[in-house]
């Protein structure tokens, strides 16, 4: 794959990328979103309301455990570092009562959401001990029944668990595990701090576990880390394919040291250039294709045993916050710190960051929501192409003419002739029915896709 080009425009093109900090989990951009929680009682109001328009929609519950041990240097999710556990005990304290109030505005408003999946992240959701997940377990099956869910998924550290932990979770109706893997070579991981040996992966992937979690076995992995080159990153994506997991989401390493500081622990002059990063990210994926995987989306393979494969064929897939996911669900209610709500094409809302203000709006029985956005039908439109160019590195033209009746080149003249830069390095067609992204395109579907994005270029 052709990656490195000397042409005037491709490298804009690579100036414009690295300046791009957008991976669009939803749009707007969370940055962009029109509502503070100054006045907590509308936006309780707008979240029941929100809730009875979808009355007919699946749902997915998400919740947010922050803590974990030790700080990978490259971490950008929200975390709470600590050893000690009655920080987790407090957390967990509040969190139910988080869970209590989502229940009774459900009785309010006399009826559950349905639903279908659920899935625990962080932070380290592995993290609290078996008497306190028994806990939780208990309070969730409040809301739906957790043996008979589409997806109830965990992300596990491999670092922290062994395999009765994972047969425990199992026990809990929990179906698939998402395993931090980021990287194999010892000293990527060194600069990492997140000292890992590939025989965790073995001792973790039992044959009991691969049983248990028949089709239901993720891989996390990082691009771009410090001390990969071509050839370590070869050996690491070789190796993740022979441990065959069912999916895999290769993210490229996101920098943001101004919010997380310690990133500059890493060896600047080790972490990979914008070049090199795409370099890696195409060797992965033409490794992975070529070994009976199949890209869903900018950044996620599927193994073609898998349901997704199915769905990516069916153009079913739906892309959020959670990467690339079965399109059983719509929305998502988030409970924890930070963690995101999406009612689709509505309302977006993400819970305060900071444990005080969680414990403090709790206790007032608040919603702890500090920011959240009511979509506007411009929004809506725009969503959806974003979506659809990130997902399926196509856009349908004419179908969204006929749902938002509008005609896309009269609407989308100046956004076309933005994108007409990358149609001319062949990363993209135009025509009047469609835009399809080809060739090294894809690698840069996030940078395309924000084209259409008004919020990004007033900012
Ligand atoms: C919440 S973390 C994973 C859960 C678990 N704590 C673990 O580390 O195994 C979710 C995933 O986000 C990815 N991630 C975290 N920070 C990242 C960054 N700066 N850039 C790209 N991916 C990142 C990692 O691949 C990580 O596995
Ligand atoms: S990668 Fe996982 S374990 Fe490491 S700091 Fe982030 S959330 Fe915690």
């Amino acid at each position: 794959m052709e990656i490195n080009k000397n042409n005037g425009d491709f490298n804009k093109i690579i100036k414009k990328y690295q300046s791009n900090p957008f991976m669009y989990v939803e749009y707007p951009h969370k940055r962009f979103w029109n509502k503070k929680f100054e006045n907590l009682d509308d936006t309780k109001e707008y979240f029941k309301e929100s809730i009875i328009k979808n009355k007919d929609k699946k749902f997915l519950f998400y919740v947010h455990i922050p803590h974990c041990h030790t700080q990978c240097l490259y971490c950008t999710c929200h975390v709470e570092i600590t050893k000690d556990y009655s920080r987790v005990k407090r957390f967990l304290d509040y969190l139910y009562k988080e869970l209590d109030m989502l229940n009774s505005i459900f009785d309010e408003i006399k009826f559950k959401p349905n639903f279908t999946d659920f899935h625990l992240g962080g932070g380290s959701p592995t993290y609290p001990k078996i008497e306190d997940f028994d806990i939780l377990i208990d309070k969730l099956s409040k809301f739906a029944d957790l043996r008979s869910l589409n997806e109830f998924s965990i992300e596990i550290d491999p670092r922290r668990v062994k395999e009765d932990k994972i047969e425990y979770y199992h026990s809990k109706g929990i179906n698939r595990i998402s395993l931090g893997v980021q990287e194999f070579d010892p000293e990527v991981q060194k600069m990492i701090n997140r000292v890992q040996p590939d025989k965790l992966i073995e001792r973790i992937l039992t044959p009991k576990i691969r049983k248990l979690f028949k089709h239901g076995i993720n891989f996390d992995i990082i691009c771009g880390l410090p001390g990969q080159n071509l050839k370590n990153f070869e050996q690491t994506v070789k190796k993740i394919i022979d441990f065959h997991p069912d999916r895999i989401c290769l993210n490229y390493m996101h920098l943001s040291t101004k919010f997380h500081p310690h990133q500059l622990k890493m060896p600047k002059d080790k972490i990979p250039d914008e070049n090199l990063r795409k370099e890696l990210f195409s060797l992965a994926s033409n490794l992975l294709e070529n070994n009976h995987y199949a890209r869903a989306g900018y950044d996620h393979f599927v193994s073609k045993d898998d349901k997704l494969y199915d769905e990516l064929k069916d153009n079913k897939l739906k892309w959020n916050r959670l990467g690339i996911v079965t399109g059983n669900y719509e929305n998502i209610i988030g409970a924890g710190v930070s963690s995101v709500g999406k009612i689709e094409g509505d309302f977006y809302y993400q819970n305060t960051f900071e444990n005080d203000e969680y414990e403090k709006l709790l206790s007032q029985n608040k919603l702890p929501i500090s920011n959240y956005h009511v979509m506007s039908n411009e929004d809506k439109i725009r969503e959806e192409i974003i979506q659809s160019l990130r997902t399926y590195f196509y856009l349908d033209i004419k179908l969204i003419e006929k749902k938002f009746n509008l005609n896309f080149h009269d609407h989308f003249k100046n956004e076309v002739e933005k994108i007409k830069i990358y149609e001319k390095e062949k990363m993209l067609v135009i025509s009047s029915d469609e835009i399809e992204i080809i060739n090294n395109g894809a690698q840069f579907a996030n940078l395309i896709a924000s084209e259409f994005d008004t919020y990004i270029s007033g900012s």
